[in-house]
């Protein structure tokens, strides 16, 4: 593992639970869940929305069709709610949504992506 610094100070798990950053061109969601820190692409396997959202626990709750995952592993918790007469492209969900390594060291967080 290499885990790299990303500038996020540890300090803003005060103020909120996650922060959407770049890492290697990608947006990446990192969330403090109890003890630990996680990492997970923030682009939504349904339809590609950013997961400019805020972390319940360890559930991320895409603001389009309000799919839930879950940072610790990416899985998909619950799936989207789209209206009855729209057909779902479950098919074209590619879970689980990737998920790095993350940790507190130093005052910042690290990833290993
Ligand atoms: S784009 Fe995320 S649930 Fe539809």
């Amino acid at each position: 593992m290499t885990f790299r610094r990303v500038s996020i100070s540890t300090r803003i798990f005060s103020r909120r639970s996650s922060v959407l950053t770049w890492i290697n061109r990608r947006p990446v969601l990192v969330a403090k869940v109890g003890d630990g820190v996680y990492a997970m692409d923030a682009v939504c396997a349904h339809m590609g929305c950013a997961l400019l959202t805020e972390v319940s626990g360890p559930q991320v709750t895409c603001p389009a069709h309000e799919a839930v995952w879950d940072i610790r592993t990416g899985a998909l918790v619950s799936e989207p709610k789209v209206k009855p007469e729209m057909p779902c492209e479950e098919e074209a969900l590619h879970a689980p949504l990737r998920t790095y390594p993350a940790r507190e060291h130093d005052g910042f967080v690290e990833v290993d992506i």
